[in-house]
């Protein structure tokens, strides 16, 4: 299908490298959030208030769907809690190469401080709630990933060209 999905923590960088990448490759880009906003007409914090996450993540199962069977050489960034459901992670594999950018808790937070789009952080202690979630994920996000790109303390260039030099190599790589 020629896609290029971008997968990873909230704030690790999918929809800037998203929209980089765009550029670059000259691809259409998409992102799920903006989809679902789209689609229902509000904010994904709206959308949690009202309906609940339950509700959202449904939402994220059937936007995957419908790209599946509309998207070809796009790039596609996906909401950060997408890959979790074992569905959601067969779908990601249909829908093209899926490259997981992958950060630490630390840089994380760094970036998110003072974030308030982030329903999920919305809490006393997001720091701590990064760290749990994050230890909760990681293992999702390896297994839905055909690379991993760490991206801690790279320039967006850096991390554009290995995903360039990765793109159409579906070998299952790490880099550093
Ligand atoms: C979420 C990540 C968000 C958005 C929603 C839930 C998550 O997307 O889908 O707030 O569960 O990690 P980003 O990863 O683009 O911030």
């Amino acid at each position: 299908m020629g896609n290029v999905i971008l997968i990873g923590f909230m704030g690790c960088g999918k929809t800037t490298v998203g929209l980089r990448l765009s550029y670059r490759l000259r691809k259409p880009v998409t992102d799920t959030d903006k989809e679902i906003e789209r689609e229902e007409k509000r904010s994904i914090a709206d959308i949690f208030a009202s309906d609940g996450e339950e509700y959202f993540r449904r939402k994220e199962t059937e936007c995957l769907r419908k790209l599946i069977k509309s998207v070809r050489n796009h790039i596609v960034s996906v909401g950060g809690g997408l890959p979790m459901r074992e569905v959601n992670r067969e779908l990601l594999h249909e829908l093209g190469q899926v490259f997981y950018l992958r950060a630490k808790a630390e840089t994380i937070y760094e970036r998110l401080q003072g974030d308030t789009t982030r329903p999920l952080l919305q809490c006393s202690d997001p720091q701590e709630k990064i760290r749990v979630l994050m230890e909760q994920r990681d293992q999702h996000y390896k297994d839905a990933a055909d690379v991993i790109i760490q991206v801690d303390g790279k320039s967006f260039e850096q991390i554009l060209n290995e995903i360039e030099a990765l793109h159409h190599n579906r070998t299952i790589g790490r880099t550093n």
